[in-house]
């Protein structure tokens, strides 16, 4: 069944090709100072229209990106541990692990449940972690006008920056079913992309959830639980524009959080309008349509929408809050922090207790 979804998809390919499907199975060298990476991208390269398996109960060591650029309608199937180098000078200068640049239809799981990426924290330690040093690599990184990608079924520990990085016009992104053992620095950075569904997944992450910059739209985040696991400043789910000056309005339009538990210390919705960055005018940014429903909040929470002050001129339209549920610190106005903001902002059925935090 999903096979011929995704064949729909692609029928361009299977018009002009005689359409059989491969299978690629690779098999981990099993030695931790060996890279696997090498025989994984010549698997894709070859079963770029057809299915690469990692199989279960192996290791697979990566010292160098995994590239899907390839794919056409692919499937990679991690069954098995895919355990990223601990050496953070093989890591350093790249800018994910998994790369999915300008790739169509592909599907990235795990077949039998029971696939895992480790990052190993990219060989740095959490503590030794600087965020105003370098970008540290994400995890995945889709970007370049990828299109219908799929990645189910996986369990993430020890990303130390960001795990999903959609980009650069990619759309129609899913992301089911992803557990994110132990905290990412962020979960998922959206920006300059349509499309992305999040769903049925368990992120924990030490800064945020779920950050979506311009120029998006039509990003879905439901029936997902948002775990934030650290104290202080942190949100669950960011709509943000840049620090720096940019032309033209920069927006962010029809955002859906449905379904969701957020648990932890954290500001739950937090509008972060950005500031000119010292050169430069303010630009004025813009968010439109975004519905924010069915939140349940423990932790206690900070606020459960936080409206940050810049210096970019914000118009929030069409933004509602409904059934939020539970318990925050603060349970302030939500509005605009500028007179020549606009805020439209509609609350419904709120009912949050206000508790001390802990
Ligand atoms: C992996 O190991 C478990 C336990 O030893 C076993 O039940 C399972 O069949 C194995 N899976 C594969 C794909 O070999
Ligand atoms: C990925 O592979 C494609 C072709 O297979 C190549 O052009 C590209 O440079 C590779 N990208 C990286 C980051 O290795
Ligand atoms: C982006 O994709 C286009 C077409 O698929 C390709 O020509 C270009 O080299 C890609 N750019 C990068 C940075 O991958
Ligand atoms: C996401 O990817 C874009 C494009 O490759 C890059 O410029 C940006 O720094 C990345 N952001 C994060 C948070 O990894
Ligand atoms: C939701 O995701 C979990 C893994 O986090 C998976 O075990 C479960 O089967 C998924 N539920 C559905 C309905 O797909
Ligand atoms: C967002 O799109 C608008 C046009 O709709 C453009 O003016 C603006 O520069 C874009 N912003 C970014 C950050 O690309
Ligand atoms: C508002 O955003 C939601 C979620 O992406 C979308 O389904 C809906 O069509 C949007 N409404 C309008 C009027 O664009």
């Amino acid at each position: 069944m999903k096979l011929v979804i995704l064949l729909q998809f692609v029928g361009f390919a299977v018009s002009t090709k005689l359409y059989k499907r491969a299978i690629c199975t690779v098999n981990s060298l099993n030695d931790p100072d060996k890279d696997d990476a090498p025989a994984i991208n010549s698997a894709l390269e070859t079963c770029a229209q057809g299915t690469t398996i990692l199989p279960g109960n192996q290791t697979f060591t990566i010292q160098t990106p995994l590239n899907l650029s390839s794919c056409r309608a692919c499937n990679l199937e991690i069954n098995g541990i895919l355990a990223l180098s601990p050496d953070w000078n093989l890591w350093k200068s790249q800018p994910a692990a998994i790369q999915i640049p300008g790739t169509t239809a592909a599907v990235i799981s795990s077949g039998e449940n029971t696939g895992l990426i480790n990052a190993n924290n990219f060989g740095r330690c959490q503590q030794e972690t600087n965020p105003t040093e370098i970008t540290l690599p994400s995890l995945f990184s889709i970007t370049n006008k990828s299109y219908q990608i799929h990645i189910r079924n996986l369990k993430t520990e020890n990303v130390p920056g960001t795990a999903f990085n959609v980009t650069s016009g990619s759309s129609a992104v899913r992301f089911y079913g992803i557990e994110f053992v132990n905290s990412a620095g962020t979960g998922y950075h959206v920006e300059q992309a349509q499309h992305v569904y999040v769903w049925n997944n368990t992120v924990r992450a030490t800064q945020t959830c779920v950050s979506i910059y311009p120029n998006s739209s039509n990003i879905q985040v439901e029936e997902s639980t948002c775990i934030i696991t650290a104290t202080s400043g942190q949100s669950g789910f960011k709509l943000g524009f840049q620090d720096s000056s940019s032309m033209g309005l920069d927006w962010i339009r029809n955002i859906l959080v449905r379904s969701v538990k957020a648990i932890g210390s954290m500001n739950v919705v937090v509008f972060h309008p950005g500031s000119s960055g010292g050169d430069g005018q303010p630009v004025p940014v813009e968010i439109t349509n975004a519905t924010f429903t069915d939140i349940t909040i423990s932790g206690p929470a900070k606020q459960a929408v936080l409206v940050e002050e810049g210096e970019n001129p914000l118009t929030a339209k069409e933004i509602s809050f409904n059934a939020f549920r539970g318990e925050v610190e603060e349970n302030d106005e939500i509005k605009c922090n500028k007179a020549e903001d606009t805020c439209e902002f509609e609350t419904k059925d709120w009912q949050l207790d206000v508790v001390p935090g802990k």
